[in-house]
């Protein structure tokens, strides 16, 4: 099963491919993970990608698809994987779906989780990140057991640098400018659905489980 996350900065598209990818056994590849992780290693990437990022911008789709296109090369792609934070723009979405006939594939499902602007703005000052696993959290609506822990490997939980409220504005308008043309892209392939992500995360899962079959 190949599935595309789609929506806004925060609007929970981690949080539930983390889930799908649990559940049908497929990889979780997302690309702000990825580069976060370059970031912290001091790579050569990290410290292009930083620049754009820290500013709330995209990084540029030849970076972005390099790295995403060897990934796909990786064994555990072979039965599928659940897409997040990629594609961002439509030069991605294309170079995507090129890359996918080429083997005579295609995508099955996007899945866009649908949450108002307002609501980001608050869930990102929330949020806290283990830059070591990827695992997120949300110091209100889902706390980890032991504060400022992650639960999963037990590193420290930090606030991402891109959390800052100006920038999630920031991260925003580009999300409306560039990513969510993406909805009618997928819509006029015929695998687009729609999900309700304001409800509590268990609900909004439950929805795409029932898509998803
Ligand atoms: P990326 O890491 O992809 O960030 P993003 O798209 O801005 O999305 P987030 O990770 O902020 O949000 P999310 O939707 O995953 O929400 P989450 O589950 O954490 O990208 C970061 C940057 O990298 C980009 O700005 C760009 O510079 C670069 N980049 C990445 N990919 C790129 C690409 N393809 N091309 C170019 N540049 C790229 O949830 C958010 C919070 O809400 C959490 O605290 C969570 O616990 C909480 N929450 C989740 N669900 C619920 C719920 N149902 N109810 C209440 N709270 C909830
Ligand atoms: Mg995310």
């Amino acid at each position: 099963m190949k599935i595309v996350m789609l929506g806004a900065p925060g609007a929970g598209k981690g949080t539930q491919a983390k889930r799908i990818a649990e559940k049908y056994s497929i990889p979780h590849i997302s690309t702000g993970d990825i580069f976060r992780a370059n970031i912290k290693n001091n790579t050569e990437l990290g410290l292009k990608a930083k620049s754009y990022m820290d500013q709330g911008m995209l990084v540029p789709d030849e970076l972005t698809l390099d790295l995403i296109m060897d990934r796909f090369k990786d064994e555990d792609c072979k039965n599928g994987y659940v897409l997040d934070g990629f594609p961002r723009t439509i030069p991605q979405a294309e170079a995507l779906t090129k890359a996918l006939q080429e083997k005579n594939d295609k995508l099955d499902y996007a899945i866009n989780v649908e949450v108002k602007d307002e609501e980001i703005i608050t869930r990102m000052s929330g949020r806290r990140a283990c830059l070591s696993c990827g695992g997120t959290y949300h110091i209100v609506n889902i706390p980890p057991k032991v504060e400022g822990i992650c639960d999963k490997c037990g590193a420290e939980l930090v606030q991402r640098a891109d959390d800052k409220p100006e920038t999630v504005k920031k991260r925003l308008e580009v999300y409306h400018e560039l990513t969510q043309p993406l909805i009618e892209y997928y819509d006029n392939e015929g695998i687009l659905k729609e999900v309700n992500g304001s409800l509590p995360m268990d609900e909004t899962f439950g929805i795409i489980v029932s898509i998803l079959g």
